[in-house]
């Protein structure tokens, strides 16, 4: 851990100034989730997202059950509404997710259609999104979370069903056609990092680059517990590392430290002071593996979250609390970036 703040001669000052700067300086993105509803309905949401970061993402705007509800049907009002507030900003914007075994509609989940038909839905619902947004979409996450929740294959998915493994290469091949610019990410979760899911995602990423995909990058997610100690610097530069030995960038896509909260319903102090470690070992290993310029954390103030509906008891997991205030874990990131 960096020493404190102070005027010492071989200890870094914090710079108290917005992380999307001290960012830019390193050529890192520093970006988070956007929640449609906040972004219309919360006055403080706008100024704050977009005083420190310089990069966003649809937290689920642009999923298929969102953007094409019904075949044939496709609703962009809220990713349009992210695309256009990125542009007002001079943010980049990462697309999430063209194909996931959730957020299916149920004209997709239910489907019963040969490969073929399926091969065409698949192609018609990616060309029409990442055709829509082509040139203003700087990253796509093409498949989300692709390894069996036990690890072993793949996860389960229509697209799986009736085309068969080769959909993964396919989604890529037809979002490289939609977009050529933008970069073509496979982004997966392990909830113990780095554990044997991460050995099978980093296999997976290997054959499709070996295989001549159109696959740029690899994204991990970081949804982490807030143990202490329980991930390190080291540990992401070695994952990255391998992965940039396959040819490919390396990104933090969903950073966020959930914590277990008291009766009072907020953590402690030493609970913060882990959370600040923990976003402090990511972001070190990002900025120290050499194909990592994205760090992008699964929302900004606990105020919207996505924690506490998901993990009873658990909750102040980003770096700003419910009063939009600063945690500990923001001023850490400050002063790695100093
Ligand atoms: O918008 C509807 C609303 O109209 C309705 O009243 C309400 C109650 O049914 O549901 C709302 O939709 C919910 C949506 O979040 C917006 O709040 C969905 O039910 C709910 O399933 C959805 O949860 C999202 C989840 O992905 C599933 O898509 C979370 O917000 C989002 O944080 C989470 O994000 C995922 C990443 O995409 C992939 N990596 C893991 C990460 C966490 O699970």
């Amino acid at each position: 851990m960096l020493a404190a703040a102070c005027g010492g001669d071989d200890e870094v000052v914090r710079r108290d100034e917005p992380l999307r700067v001290l960012g830019a300086e390193r050529d890192l993105r520093i970006g988070t989730a956007v929640d449609d509803v906040a972004l219309t309905d919360d006055p403080r949401y706008e100024p704050l997202l977009a005083r420190e970061v310089d990069m966003v993402v649809a937290e689920n705007a642009m999923k298929w059950s969102s953007v094409q509800p019904e075949r044939g049907v496709f609703d962009f009002e809220a990713a349009d509404r992210l695309v256009d507030f990125a542009g007002r900003h001079g943010m980049a914007v990462r697309g999430h997710t063209l194909l996931w075994h959730r957020s299916v509609p149920d004209w997709v989940a239910d489907a019963q259609w040969g490969r073929d038909e399926a091969v065409e839905v698949l192609r018609e619902h990616i060309t029409t999104v990442v055709g829509r947004y082509r040139g203003r979409v700087e990253q796509w996450d093409v498949v989300n979370e692709p390894i069996a929740r036990d690890g072993d294959g793949l996860e389960a998915n229509p697209w799986l069903r009736m085309i068969g493994p080769d959909h993964v290469a396919l989604a890529f091949e037809f979002a490289r056609d939609a977009d050529p610019t933008a970069e073509l990410y496979l982004n997966d979760f392990d909830g113990s990092f780095p554990g044997e899911r991460t050995e099978r995602v980093v296999e997976l990423a290997e054959q499709l680059a070996s295989a001549g995909t159109a696959i740029d990058g690899v994204g991990i997610q970081f949804h982490v517990l807030g143990r202490p100690d329980e991930l390190d610097a080291d540990a992401v530069v070695d994952v990255f590392d391998r992965i940039g030995a396959a040819g490919l960038d390396a990104a933090v896509t969903e950073a966020d430290v959930r914590l277990e909260l008291g009766a009072e319903g907020r953590p402690d102090d030493d609970q913060l002071h882990t959370q600040a470690d923990l976003y402090e070992e990511l972001l070190r290993g990002c900025l120290r593996a050499v194909n990592c310029d994205t760090f992008v954390m699964w929302g900004l103030t606990d105020r919207w979250s996505w924690v506490p509906g998901q993990f009873e008891g658990f909750g102040a997991a980003t770096l700003f609390d419910d009063d939009y205030r600063p945690k500990p874990a923001h001023e850490r990131l400050q002063l790695v970036l100093s």
